[in-house]
This record gives C-alpha cells, sequence and structure tokens, in this order.
C-alpha cells in the first residue's frame, strides 16, 4: 500500500507535502531539534529514517556537527534529491531502503549503536505491512535494540483522519520497550493542506 512505487510517484511530481518551504514544517522542525537538544545534547550517532529530500537532515547536521547523521528513505527519487541538498555536510550519509527490510534480523545497523533514532511522519506508513506482515512488536524491538542504553527515540505525527487510531497503538508498544520522557502537542495552521492541525511530538529513551 505504501511501498517503494507509491513513495516514487509522490516524489516524480516535485517536492511533496511544502517540507521544505512551509513554516509549519520549519517550526516543527526546531521544536525537534530542541527536544533532541534536550535529551541527548551530545549525541554521536543519528538515524533519519523517513528523510525525504533531507530538508530535516540539514538541520541536525548544523545542530550536531560532531555527530554521524544516516539518513535513509525508501525512495530512490527522494534519496537522489537528499544527496544533493545534504553534499555540502561532511557528517551526512544518505541510504536508499525500506526500514522495515533492514531492521528484519537486525543485521544492518550495529546493535546498540545509536544515540538518536527519528522518526517523524513516517511510522503510519509502515502500519499497513507492519500488519499484515505481523511484524509490528518486533519492529520496536529491533530498532530498540539499535539504540544505545540512554539513547532516545523521537517521533512527531500529525493527528489526522486514521492516523488518530494508529499512533496509540504505537505508543503503546513503544512503552513496552522504551520510557515516555516528552509528549508534547502543537496546533498550528498547515499552508500546504489549509487547515490547522494538530500533530504531536514524543521522545522515548532506552533504559535497561
Ligand atoms: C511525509 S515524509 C516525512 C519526511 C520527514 N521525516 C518529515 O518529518 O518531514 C515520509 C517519508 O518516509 C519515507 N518512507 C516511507 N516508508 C518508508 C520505509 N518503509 N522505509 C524508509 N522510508 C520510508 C517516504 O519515502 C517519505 O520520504
Amino acid at each position: 500500500m505504501f511501498g517503494k512505487d507509491y513513495f516514487e510517484r509522490i516524489f516524480k511530481k516535485g517536492t511533496p507535502w511544502g517540507l521544505s518551504t512551509l513554516s509549519y514544517e520549519r517550526v516543527k522542525y526546531e521544536r525537534q531539534i530542541e527536544m533532541m537538544r534536550r535529551f541527548a545534547p551530545s549525541a554521536q550517532s543519528i538515524l533519519e529514517i523517513g528523510c525525504a529530500e533531507g530538508d530535516y537532515t540539514t538541520m541536525m547536521a548544523k545542530a550536531y556537527p560532531d555527530a554521524i547523521i544516516n539518513a535513509l528513505d525508501i525512495s530512490h527519487i527522494a534519496v537522489e534529491k537528499a544527496k544533493n541538498s545534504c553534499q555540502t555536510y561532511g557528517n551526512i550519509l544518505v541510504m536508499e531502503g525500506d526500514i522495515i527490510e533492514l531492521l528484519k534480523g537486525q543485521q544492518h545497523f550495529s546493535p546498540e549503536s545509536l544515540d538518536i533514532v527519528i522518526q517523524s511522519e513516517c511510522l503510519y506508513y509502515l502500519f499497513p505491512k507492519l500488519v499484515t506482515s505481523l511484524y509490528l512488536y518486533e519492529y520496536f524491538r529491533n530498532m530498540t535494540g539499535i539504540m544505545k542504553k540512554g539513547g532516545i527515540f523521537l517521533t512527531a505525527n500529525s493527528m489526522r483522519g486514521a492516523i488518530r487510531c494508529v499512533m496509540p497503538l504505537y505508543h503503546t508498544i513503544l512503552r513496552r520497550f522504551l520510557k515516555p520522557v516528552y509528549n508534547g502537542k502543537f496546533r498550528e495552521w498547515n499552508e500546504y493542506r489549509n487547515e490547522f492541525l494538530t500533530y504531536e511530538l514524543r521522545v522515548f529513551r532506552r533504559t535497561g
């Protein structure tokens, strides 16, 4: 449903969702940076899942000049664009891949290697595949396994339509593996959708 072909079609049409231009996104990205700085100020290794064209990736590169930032996206077109926009930053590695497949068996990433995993406006796209492949629980178990003890998982998601039903289930599973340390709710005007949108920004920490 929300597989590679779906996102290639979206990125082929142009720059989707206004990620690089909307003040809605800028404000949200700045909040994410603030939370990363608050909960993981000296992070050295970061994984961004669903980096799209790299808009947030470059903000992280500036905020964490000494960290290695691994930016991942399923779309080849998005990855090519992200490589282009991130090329002046020596601390960004852009990769193409499906996080669900890469996390299976946990062979792609080193265990306990990441200070921050960020997956914003991306988790809900994974839901149909995670549910139909009975992999929902394992996904978060494997993700926890690649985080350092003390590392954080950050996610921000707009609460619209079916996403409102999906996110509480994710949060429940996340709490099985990680400790919630921040839960913020924000309502902002979204110029792309021409409506006020509410989004949640949550931070979880690996404690054990
Ligand atoms: C709405 S964009 C979010 C971009 C950015 N994270 C943000 O918060 O603005 C969702 C991104 O997730 C990517 N994506 C969706 N499913 C994915 C998967 N299974 N593995 C890696 N990336 C995925 C899409 O290609 C798209 O670029």
